[in-house]
């Protein structure tokens, strides 16, 4: 992975025949583009190419670059569990080799070689990845949990009142930067503009450099600032390692651990929320106290891979792949998104994969996501605060009016309007106690959550002519005696 995304549906493919032609979509040797007319819905075509050719099938990239994607899930994860076949080192692929693959590439930002534990192998990338993972594994859940909590809560105030929201803007693109702020080391920095900038260099929009480089700043100052002084947070500890890494690669690993955070948690909150929100398969499990949020955010990443496919892996000898053959120096997309729905896998996609966590949204082998505890603990605890505060939230728009944005590397809802009772903010600078825990999930009492109807908002509760002073954190009846073992179990896990 690279820590920038641009998108990548943006170049002007060549004149391209109608609809319905066979060589629609197409481009040389007759190869399927995974861009421009033909490729709009990417999860349909993948599947069109797994009929085509089987579990790696032959693609062509913008420019109509060659590369292969790997569709099915055990040739998915083979290829990311055999580095003697397989690097991330995009230094030998053969198409950037011959200068196939022009510098103004719009796939250049993921394709471009950087010195990060993504594209490092061997010892390079244990030395690299052991910093970071040394600067993850200090974090204490509870605290963390407690850190997501709290920001939701603030979050949901600032819209609770109104009896509407649009969560994706609202809530899932402020959590991921609020928390991720906090566990660099620099959470003074997490405002308005810092979440813009992140969010206008991951779309690659005219501003994205200058977006890049709001973001660099911060985190070269807390560079600085943290090699003069180290604490006791994430930037602390690659700036202390003993790998010793110098203030240019600290800096870089910050940015990855920033961007990759970003994005896939912003993803994944945003389709776990809307999971919760409409499928009734969720919801009437998490009425009867069946399912938990936790495995339906495990759900999400079974069925919506924060990132779709991770530009790429290289194959370092001439091999086989899913009955393909393939050469040195041919790249190769890692697509979680068509493994994780491979028919060998799961044959009936309406099952739920309840206690199945074998997905390859984090990927695996040696540059399996070390952020991925984090990034479940964002989605966990910000869906579960979210239902929380407002447990009647429902879609305010039909499901179909839903828009999504798309590029090869992912798929992203863009908004995500919901309607609920207007409600008070809620006091979070009180340390919470056992009085203002929320109940055990099975004693909840939802209203019926109908599937949504594509009725008009309703009209904004009228302002009160004076704001109501916060109250105290305690929308339902909580008994006063000492919590049981449940309630302290579940406290613990909402990070109270
Ligand atoms: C929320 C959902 C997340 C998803 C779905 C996700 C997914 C992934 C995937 C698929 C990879 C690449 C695997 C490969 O190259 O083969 C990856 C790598 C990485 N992720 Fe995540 N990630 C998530 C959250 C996070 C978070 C919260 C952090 C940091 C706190 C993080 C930090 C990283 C880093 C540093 C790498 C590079 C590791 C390496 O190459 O050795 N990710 N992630």
């Amino acid at each position: 992975m690279t820590s920038d995304h641009t998108s990548t549906t943006t170049t002007e493919p060549p004149a391209e025949p109608p609809a319905g032609c066979p060589a629609h979509g197409r481009g040389a040797g007759g190869l399927t583009r995974l861009f421009g007319p033909g490729a709009e819905d990417l999860n349909a075509l993948y599947e069109r190419l797994r009929e085509e050719h089987g579990a790696v099938a032959p693609v062509l990239l913008h420019d109509d670059v060659p590369i292969w994607i790997v569709l099915g899930h055990a040739e998915n994860l083979h290829m990311v569990r055999s580095p003697t076949h397989f690097t991330r080192d995009s230094r030998i692929w053969t198409p950037l080799v011959e200068g196939q693959v022009k510098p103004d590439h719009p796939l250049m930002p993921h394709i471009a070689w950087q010195p990060i534990a993504s594209h490092a192998e061997g010892d390079e990338h244990k030395r690299l990845r052991g910093a970071v993972k040394a600067s993850m594994e200090g974090l204490d859940d509870r605290t963390l949990r407690r850190y997501i909590n709290r920001s939701s809560q603030r979050l949901v105030n600032d819209f609770c009142e109104s009896g509407k929201a649009e969560l994706v803007g609202q809530f899932a693109e402020h959590l991921p930067m609020a928390v991720m702020c906090h566990v660099l080391g620099m959470p003074e920095e997490y405002n308005e503009r810092l979440v813009h900038a992140a969010r206008d260099a991951l779309k690659g929009t005219e501003t994205a450099i200058a977006s890049h480089g709001y973001v660099m700043d911060a985190l070269s100052r807390l560079t600085a600032r943290r090699r003069a002084e180290p604490l006791d947070d994430a930037a602390s500890k690659l700036v202390t390692h003993p790998a010793n890494l110098t203030d240019d690669e600290v800096r870089e690993h910050l940015r990855l651990l920033l961007f990759a955070a970003y994005e896939a948690s912003v993803n994944l909150l945003s389709s776990a929320l809307l999971q919760v929100i409409i499928d009734p398969r969720f919801y009437a499990k998490l009425n009867g106290g069946q399912m938990t949020v936790p495995e339906a955010v495990e759900q999400a990443l079974w069925d919506h891979p924060p990132f779709s496919t991770i530009f790429a892996y290289f194959a370092k000898v001439d091999t086989e792949l899913g009955g393909q053959r393939i050469r040195k120096g041919d790249g190769l997309l890692f697509a979680p998104a068509p493994a994780n729905v491979d028919p060998k896998m799961r044959p009936d996609l309406s099952k739920n994969m309840r206690g199945n966590r074998s997905h390859l949204a984090f990927g695996s082998g040696a540059h399996e996501c070390p952020g991925q505890d984090v990034g479940r603990a964002i989605a966990d605890v910000g869906v579960d605060a979210l239902l929380f505060r407002l447990p009647d939230v429902q879609l305010a728009c039909p499901e179909s009016e839903l828009r999504y944005t798309q590029s090869i590397s992912s798929r992203h809802l863009v908004s995500l309007p919901v309607r609920f009772e207007p409600r008070p903010q809620q006091d979070i600078t009180h340390k919470p106690s056992h009085t203002n825990l929320p109940q055990p999930r099975g004693q909840w009492s939802l209203p019926t959550r109908q599937r949504p109807t594509p009725e008009p908002l309703p009209e904004p509760a009228p302002e009160p002519a004076e704001a109501p002073a916060p109250t105290q954190a305690a929308p339902e009846p909580v008994q006063e005696r000492r919590p049981g073992v449940w309630r302290r179990v579940l406290a613990w896990w909402r990070g109270y």
